[in-house]
This record gives structure tokens, sequence and C-alpha cells, in this order.
């Protein structure tokens, strides 16, 4: 990993960037000493700490009990009552500020819209008692395979507001990966588009849609509301499918919020793992909206009059936390877009900022990387003195594009916020406070407060300073998965309560009873800050997307012409990591172009475009030690073109080795 090799570096590394004054002066936390009294007494007082961050949302019945913690099994705001849509919305409404913009949209072919917290209440109100009249009850899941239109957080917070539970699938997601998560998640209904733009091309949704529930695959699906957006030709199943138009068409825009349980699940989001099977992480209601939107507030510094804008897509979890649930909780503007940075032309991020004059910007480094690449002309050609807070996330950062990220967008005068988080921790866990924590180019710095990180060793033990170990969190915090998802979940009696508790355990508690395990590499430097190196696991991180080696090997073997696949990461200047895969062929058939060519689209098909090898080479065989356990570190290096070292003896077959290589030169 190349970024990683740089973050690892850049540990040693001593340019520093203190937070400019008058910065800190206007930070919900002004200093470093603010910021470890906070950190301290959230470990001491953890009930007085989060009573008084909780008692700033409205509670249909208040908690009395913080949390209950019975390892690896945890739950926050025990006995309280709320809604997490109450919260986003009719909080601010109520207080006088319904007329502030929730979100500025902007579509592809130049549509734009402008969404006040009024209008977004009661487009809300209105799909929620949509989805009543199809028979939806708390409890019952909906999948949401949308473009990045206003329609998507609607559609999340109308669910939020009956107890529904969401799973939304990212757009770029293909048929099969659809199916997949549909009846991993029992949706009884789907929510689409007829198709979503991107780069002036139409993304065909609906007919994804349709390739999903083809032939009865997925039988709990009673009913597929349509969005028009594109207006693409689509097929129609009258019996099946119905418009947005005609669901909503009629119904009230008041809809009574359900009183949830403080763990009432709010969603189900899919993420890879190392088999081959997503995993479905479930997040809770009360815990999961107090910590999205204190981290939103501290980390980003939120105000009033802040134009907040996170260019992630609300397929993944930071559009999740940090575009619709953490920033709306705030009451603040965001701006979310469609299409791609480069379309129609490779200054749009910029003109996007111009225009809305965005205070906050919150992007992955491998858009910073793209960015480096297309040239400084594009961001020196728009005014960007709006912007006083930048932030990243999804990968390391390599210090390079730290530095040209301050200089040229952050014009010297913006710190950075390196947020460190997964799908699974819900928030931000490690990250710079902009008032109070000196930056160093690459690390994502010290813990938030409830949150206690420690690197260790194989044994447990932590880890010396300046020394690689596994990055383990020592105790939940609110917004701590709960576990992955399996049916009757949130159903009334909650038969189905921590879901598949055996995958839960293995994959996350079992190797550090009592600790989280982060699936991630990590050192802390002399000053206690960390430096994330990347994924321990057999998972990738390409484009800031987490990808499952294990995925991409079984979609290859499902091809008939495949024998054997292994996967690896491989390092690329841009997306961090590339996916390289290692194919041995069934008997008699032959590696061509043409098949190479194939296989690459077949991997597309059934997973996505974004999880396509970038390199794909045939084999006779795979290197295998001598238990038969697929040499990876091996194929890694032979993947980054680096000369295969170390111990070779535990090799199966030598030969197998020296092809490879002889392949390479
Ligand atoms: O390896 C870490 C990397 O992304 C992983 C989580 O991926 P996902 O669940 O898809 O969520 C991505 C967005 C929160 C982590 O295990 N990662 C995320 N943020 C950083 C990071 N690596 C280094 N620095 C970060 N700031």
């Amino acid at each position: 990993m190349a970024a990683a090799q740089d973050a690892h570096h850049a540990s040693q590394a001593t340019q520093t960037f203190d937070p400019p004054p008058a910065v800190a002066a206007a930070a919900h936390v002004p200093s470093f000493e603010a910021y470890q009294r906070l950190h301290r007494r959230s470990l001491d007082d953890p009930e007085g700490f989060w009573r008084e961050v909780s008692d700033q949302f409205v509670w249909f019945k208040p908690w009395t009990t913080l949390q209950e913690w019975n390892p690896p099994f945890a739950k926050w705001f025990v006995d309280g009552e709320t809604n997490i849509s109450v919260n986003c919305l009719d909080r601010h409404v109520e207080a006088g500020r319904g007329d502030r913009v929730a979100y500025y949209w902007e579509g592809e072919p130049g549509d734009t819209r402008t969404i006040t917290y009024a209008d977004l209440l009661a487009d809300v109100q209105q799909f929620a008692n949509a989805l009543k009249a199809q028979g939806l009850r708390a409890g019952d899941r909906v999948v949401l395979y949308m473009p990045m239109v206003p329609e998507l957080p609607a559609a999340m917070l109308a669910c939020a507001r009956l107890g529904v539970v969401h799973s939304v699938v990212f757009g770029g997601f293909s048929s099969d990966a659809i199916r997949d998560r549909v009846n991993d998640a029992g949706a009884r209904l789907i929510v689409t588009a007829d198709g979503g733009w991107r780069r002036g091309r139409v993304i065909p949704l609906k007919a994804n849609v349709d390739g999903a529930l083809a032939n009865g695959a997925c039988p709990s699906v009673e009913r597929v509301i349509v969005l028009r957006r594109c207006g693409n030709p689509i097929d129609w199943d009258a019996a099946r499918d119905v418009w947005w138009d005609d669901a909503v068409a009629g119904q009230p825009a008041n809809c009574p919020p359900a009183h949830l349980p403080a763990e009432h699940p709010l969603y189900i989001l899919y993420t890879s793992g190392t088999t081959g099977k997503p995993k479905g992480v479930v997040h809770a209601t009360a815990g999961y909206m107090v910590y999205t939107a204190y981290t939103s507030k501290l980390i980003f510094d939120l105000r009033g009059d802040d134009v907040y804008w996170c260019t992630a897509d609300i397929g993944w979890v930071t559009g999740h936390s940090y575009i619709v649930y953490g920033i709306l909780a705030n009451g603040v503007t965001g701006v979310m877009y469609e299409g791609a940075p480069n379309h129609p032309a490779e200054d749009r991020f910029w003109a996007i900022v111009e225009k809305y004059k965005v205070t906050v910007f919150y992007t992955a480094p491998t858009a910073i990387r793209t960015f480096v690449r297309w040239g400084d002309h594009h961001p020196q050609g728009r005014d960007l003195s709006s912007l006083r807070l930048l932030g990243t996330v999804g990968e390391p950062i390599n210090p390079d594009a730290w530095l040209w990220y301050h200089r040229v967008i952050g014009q010297g005068r913006c710190p950075i916020v390196d947020t460190w988080w997964q799908t699974e921790t819900g928030g931000i866990l490690i990250t710079p406070l902009p008032g109070a924590t000196t930056l160093k180019p690459g690390s994502a710095t010290l813990p938030f407060p409830g949150v206690e990180p420690q690197v260790v060793g194989e044994d447990g033990q932590p880890m010396p300073d300046g020394q690689r170990g596994l990055l383990v969190i020592e105790r939940p915090w609110p917004s701590t998965l709960r576990g992955i998802y399996t049916e009757g979940w949130g159903q009334p009696g909650h038969p189905g309560e921590f879901g598949d508790r055996e995958r839960f355990v293995e994959t996350y508690w079992e190797k550090f009873p009592g600790r989280y395990l982060t699936g991630d590499g990590a050192v802390r430097d002399a000053d206690g800050y960390f430096w994330v190196i990347g994924r321990v696991d057999d998972t990738l991180s390409v484009a800031g997307h987490r990808i499952g080696t294990a995925e991409v090997e079984s979609a290859l073997v499902s091809h008939p012409a495949v024998a054997e696949s292994a996967v690896v990461g491989a390092p690329d200047p841009i997306a961090g990591e590339s996916i390289a895969a290692f194919v041995t062929l069934r008997g008699g058939i032959e590696g061509t172009d043409e098949l190479q060519a194939e296989l690459t689209q077949h991997v597309g098909q059934t997973l996505g475009r974004f999880a396509r090898p970038k390199l794909l080479r045939f084999t006779d065989a795979l290197p295998k030690t001598r238990s038969g356990k697929i040499m990876r570190r091996l194929l890694r290096d032979v993947a980054a073109g680096r000369e295969v070292a170390g111990d070779t003896t535990t090799l199966e077959d030598l030969s197998v080795l020296a092809a490879l290589r002889g392949d390479e030169e």
C-alpha cells in the first residue's frame, strides 16, 4: 500500500500545523487543554458527560440508564425513547428555523434545487404516509437504491419516522449485489428511480432492480416505488411497481413520529468482510443519533451559518452519518451533488464551492490525489475564500496529498481534519478537533471524547510507541454497531436481537475479548498520535471503497472458465489500492485477451463496476503453503512489481513462483 507506507514514514516527520488562533478562538473546543479535559471527563464520568450531550435532543421518554455493556453486546441510553427524524427536522422547524436551507442540491445536467428544513419535513412526512399506505410498519425493512437526489435523504428520514429499517444500497452495485442484500434484509419494499445521471449518461437503476427481482428471486419484495428522474424508458410491472408521485399523491404532509425505543434498529448497511458474504451492519437509533450529531458539531465545528459539503455518496456510511443524520441534527445547510467531479469540467467541485460559498468541505484522499493530477489551475480559477475547514476520510492520506490540500484548497488558512472511522463505528472515532489539535500530515491524530483506542500486539499487550500493531477500541461508544443483521431483528419482542451473534463475535470481539477489533494496523507515536496504516485483513480500500478480496474471488470463480482465483491489493497512485486478480482456468481453456476482458466485465456485472480488477493475470497454479493456504504476501509483491523476497522454502511449488516472476519480467 503506497499510501500506507507513506503514512508510516510520515510518523517520523516533524512538520506540524497548530490551530490558527482565529480558528481556535471561535471553536467549540478552543484549546488542547479543553480537548484533554473533555476527553478525560468522557472516560471518567460517562454518565454526566453523555447526559449533557444528549440533553440537547428531543426525547419522548428521557433515559435513566446510560449503558448496558455485556461484552460484546452494548446498549446505550437504554430506556429512552426518541425519533431521529424529529431531532433532524421538527426540532429546527419548531424553533423557527424552518426557512433555513437543509440542502442545496446540484444535479446533472445542470438541475438545481434548494430545500429548506420546512420543505424537507413536509416531504418526509408525506413519504412516510406513503410507506404506511403500503402497509409498512416499524421493524420492516426497505431497500433504497437511488441516485444522489434529495428524495434519498427524504426516504431515509421517512423510514426513520416510522421505525422502518432502511438499507441503502449504493447505486454502483449490480443486480446480483442488490439481490443478495434485499434477500439478506428480507426487504418488503424497494425505492429506486428510473435512472440517475453520471457524466451525461443514465445509470439504469430501475433496470438493475428488475434484474435483481427477475424470476421471483426476491420473494420478500411486495412493491417497488420508482422516482422519475431521467425519463429514460423502463419496463413496468403494473402489479408491483408504483411511481413515487402516485404513491405520495393525496398523502397528508403530517405524520406523527413513532416513539421508538433507543435501541430500535435505525438502519442496515452492508459492508465487505473477509468472507464472500457482505455483513449487514446494524445501527441503533439513539446512540447513533447522539454520536453522529455530536461528532459533526465538534469535528466540523458547525455553526448556524455554515454551508457544509461532504462529497461522498449516501450509499456509503460517510453519507449516512455526515450528509444526512449528523449534519441535519445540527440544523446546518448541506450541499448534495449528483454526478462526477469531472463533468461537465474538471473544476466542478470548485465551481460548487464558489457558487454556494461552502465553508466546510469533506472528501476522500483518492479525490484529492485526482485533483493534484488534474492541476492547480482548476481550483485557482475559482473563489475558494469561503472555505474555513477541510476534512478527509476513507483511507490514509499521504503527506504530499495532505500538504497540497492544505496549500492549494485551504490556501494555508484551513485546518484539515483527517477522520478515521468505519461503517461499523457509525461515527468518527479518531480525529483532530480544528481549534484544539496540532496537525501532523498523515495522522488522524487523537481519539474523540468517549473513545479509547489502543495499539496492541498479537498477544493483546500494548505496543511500544512507534511500533506497528493492531488498532483496537477499549470500550463501547454510543454508535458501536449493534450486530450483524439476521431475520427477526426489530420485530416486536426482538427475537433476533444482536443478529448473527457468532459472526459478530468472531469478527470483532473474539481475538481480544471486551475490545473492539478494527481490522486496521496502526502506530502510536510518542505524542500519542495515531497513524492508521490500513487493513490487516483481506479487505481492500479501493478509492475509499471497502471491497473484500473474497467477494471478488467468488465473483471470478462463478465464471465457468475459472478454476481458482486469488485477489490482492496493489498500490495505486490515485485510488490508494487497486484490485489485482490471479486466475487459474479450467482444463483446456486458454487465457486469451478476450477472456481477460470478459472476466473483468463479469466481476463488474456480479458486484459493480467499481470492483473490477485493474490487473488480471492468468497463471498455471497459485502459490500455496504446504498447508494449502494461498501466499497472498507473495502475490501482493508480484502485483506491486516488487522483487519477490522472503523465505520461499514454505512454497509448495517453487516453479509456481518462478512462473509468476517470469510473467512479471
Ligand atoms: O482502513 C480504514 C479506512 O477505511 C476503513 C473503513 O472502511 P468503511 O467501513 O468503508 O468506511 C469508510 C468511511 C468511514 C477503515 O478500517 N479508513 C477510514 N478512514 C481512514 C481510514 N484509514 C486511514 N485514515 C482514515 N482517516
